[in-house]
């Protein structure tokens, strides 16, 4: 996490602006890519990789294993030839990171201890035990909820069937992580909403398959090198979009994002409360469609977000939040209980960063309530080291009515280093 005390202060544009920009390479796709290219032996590349420090914890977990990467190229022994970490493996600020490689290791035939900074080891793990103990694998979460995790040598690893009961992406990647090297087939499924990244990898890898739905089944056994580049995030393009959807007369394009169904709920958002929205899918990678993305800012309305739609929006929710003060009448963000457990708790800093700003919001049991009077004003917006919120702070200064200082700005390299920059460049742009 970067440190708390940077601040930036961002002066709101005078006029409509309308500019084109290329997003930092997607966070999750990066993650993916890095970890299965890791599991394979031999040499694949990875181009574009998100240049955020989660991925760079990431790559670093994985060198400490014994993968050699070097810019885009990646050469690993091969998972069954990792080397026995020889101290903790620290996950910096990445869920991603940690949750992924606790399925990556539960296979090895030594002990692994996986950490974190201080808001990781905040963060919901107990999620990830039931899956993969099914499969025979040993994990020790701390007080079963928390890590630091410890992955234990397995016994037999068995193919199983799991039922996970959040639309967790990690989760279910977790478990099919380790499955891969189960004797026999798994099956996992969960509710809907989830980005299915991994299982598109995994069909593109020849691993495994959908039986309908929700449903995966992976078939274990050894993974190939590839080559790979990394698409735009749409997590990161959804700052922009919202900029533009603030601001009547501005208009933002975004090439070369996955267009992944779990992962532009948003767009459906900004769609209800009449932002224009056009996208066009441009190609494919590992089963990711990829596309561009416009939108055109207007006068906004207010909207409801809930189940499904609620999982694939639940990165950008804080931007609904701020979108819901742009709009007239009342926004209510329900069913997503799980924003708790993020990098902050994101129902009580989004209700935060809203209310600094003079705007109307209620935090609920699993959402919030924005009021929208259609304006925010100037004010002081705390990230509580949440890159997502210190990024949706900026975004709320397009349409302020003056200056907007993000306290603990830093927190934006997470995902997006020299963010602050490219909205001003946006801004600027005719
Ligand atoms: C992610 C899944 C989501 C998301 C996170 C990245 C991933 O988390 O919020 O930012 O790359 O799999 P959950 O799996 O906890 O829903």
């Amino acid at each position: 996490m970067s440190p708390p005390a940077t601040k930036v202060t961002l002066h709101p544009p005078d006029a409509p602006f309308a500019g084109s920009v290329a997003v930092p390479g997607d966070k999750s796709l990066s993650h993916r890519a890095l970890i299965l290219g890791a599991l394979a032996a031999g040499e694949s590349h990875i181009a574009n990789q998100g240049p955020g420090e989660d991925i760079a914890s990431t790559r670093s977990v994985l060198r400490a294993l014994g993968v050699s990467i070097d810019g885009g190229r990646l050469a690993s022994p091969g998972r069954r030839a990792w080397r026995e970490p020889v101290g903790p493996l620290d996950c910096g600020n990445s869920g991603t990171t940690l949750r992924l490689m606790a399925g990556a290791l539960a296979t090895r035939p030594y002990r692994s201890e996986l950490t974190g900074d201080v808001t990781l080891l905040r963060r919901p793990m107990g999620r990830l035990v039931g899956p993969l103990e099914a499969l025979g694998a040993s994990i020790e979460v701390s007080d079963g909820e928390r890590a630091p995790i410890t992955v234990h040598a397995p016994g037999e690893l068995r193919g199983t069937d799991v039922e996970i009961p959040i639309a967790s992406a990690q989760a279910r990647t977790a478990f099919e992580l380790a499955a891969l090297e189960a004797r026999g087939s798994s099956v996992v499924s969960s509710p809907p909403g989830f980005r299915d990244h991994t299982e598109r990898w995994l069909e593109a890898l020849g691993r495994g398959r959908w039986l309908d739905r929700n449903r995966f089944q992976v078939v274990p056994g050894e993974l190939e090198p590839f080559e790979y580049v990394v698409p735009g995030d749409p997590s990161s393009a959804a700052f922009l979009w919202a900029a533009a959807a603030v601001k009547p007369g501005a208009r933002v394009t975004t090439p070369g994002i996955t267009l992944n169904p779990g992962r532009i709920g948003f767009l459906q958002v900004l769609e209800s409360m009449g932002a224009g929205i056009e996208a066009e899918v441009t190609g494919s990678a590992m089963g990711d469609p990829i596309g561009s993305v416009t939108v055109y800012g207007g006068v906004l309305a207010a909207t409801e977000v809930s189940g499904e739609l609620a999982a694939a929006t639940l990165d950008e929710l804080p931007l609904v939040g701020v979108l819901g003060a742009y709009a007239e009448g009342m926004t209510v963000v329900r069913d997503a209980a799980e924003l708790r457990g993020k990098e902050s708790d994101r129902i009580a800093t989004t209700v935060a960063m809203i209310r600094a700003l003079g705007g109307g919001a209620e935090a609920t049991e699993d959402g919030f309530v924005i009021v929208g009077t259609g304006w925010l004003e100037t004010g002081t917006v705390e990230s509580h080291g949440d890159h997502r919120i210190a990024m949706a702070g900026a975004v709320a200064a397009t349409a302020a009515t003056g200056a907007v200082r993000i306290d603990g700005a830093g927190a934006a390299a997470v995902s997006w280093p020299g963010f602050y920059e490219v909205l001003e460049g946006l801004w600027s742009s005719r």
